[in-house]
């Protein structure tokens, strides 16, 4: 995808880039990209329009930049079944989801573990509730119902994105010094998670993720949740209550996205 210098830093409004650190830049682009994937006219590959442009702007002025897309997107909402499955939130309250099953979808072709599979298709979903730090709250949401190895990756992946490893063909990505400059310094807390991440014995669990990440980009590439059904059955410890129902001690955020118009 090709990101238009212009229209993103447009749509951080007047002085809000001086005032961003490092890390909230970089997870500004992100979202910024998953946005625009998830738009229609993404895939016209058409600037924006000065309106748009406007439309956008408003919308950051008003609404908070960690604020999941399901607090923000217009219209009402379908309720979910009472026994809800991973399948069931895909549908209804992470679609499209271009991004993370793109990113599946290479590590399917390439013939990567299940486990990886999975973490690639659940690494930014968490983004529909909260976008701020969204690997740890990815790596909670699912931390009870995945394999460890997964809902560590998941944490991860925010860090490592920072850190180019040739020997997995990971790059620093190219964009981070077009748009924020060369002097880029991720936070500290990156620095040390990705310390630490680095030397630990589960590193690849998280490497992969981004991997797969820089191919999840991709403008009019369309991937339906069907060929993950049966590595979600293998891999993912559906609660038989439905996830929110289940008491788990992430119940809660999977009722909150179920219904993010309940008022307390
Ligand atoms: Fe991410
Ligand atoms: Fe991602």
């Amino acid at each position: 995808m090709e990101v238009d210098r212009r229209a993103f830093l447009a749509t951080l409004g007047v002085g809000a880039l001086e005032r961003m650190s490092p890390e909230d830049k970089a997870e500004e682009l992100e979202h910024y990209m998953i946005h625009m994937l998830e738009e229609e006219h993404a895939e016209e590959e058409e600037p924006l329009s000065e309106d748009e442009l406007a439309e956008l702007q408003e919308q950051e002025r008003t609404t908070r930049r960690g604020t999941g897309s399901l607090f923000t997107r217009e219209g009402d909402l379908e309720p979910m079944p009472l026994n809800a499955t991973l399948e069931d939130f895909f549908r209804l309250r992470f679609a499209p989801a271009r991004h993370v099953l793109q990113s599946a979808n290479h590590a399917l072709q390439t013939g990567q573990p299940e486990r990886t599979i999975l973490a690639c298709l659940l690494h930014d979903t968490v983004q529909n509730l909260i976008k701020v730090d969204h690997g740890y709250w990815g790596a909670q949401l699912f931390a009870p119902y995945v394999d460890e190895r997964v809902s560590w990756g998941i944490q991860y992946h925010q860090a490592l994105r920072f850190y180019p490893d040739e020997a997995t063909g990971y790059e620093y990505p190219e964009m981070y010094n077009r748009i924020f400059g060369e002097d880029y310094v991720p936070e500290p807390y990156i620095a040390e998670a990705y310390k630490y991440c680095r030397a630990h014995k589960w590193y690849m669990e998280s490497r992969l993720i981004t991997v797969n990440d820089t191919y999840a980009f991709q403008d009019g590439v369309d991937v339906t949740i069907e060929p993950f059904i049966d590595i979600i059955g293998r891999h993912f410890k559906q609660p038989t209550q439905g996830l929110g129902n289940d008491n788990s001690p992430t119940a809660h955020m999977w009722r909150t996205m179920a219904n993010p118009d309940r008022p307390l």
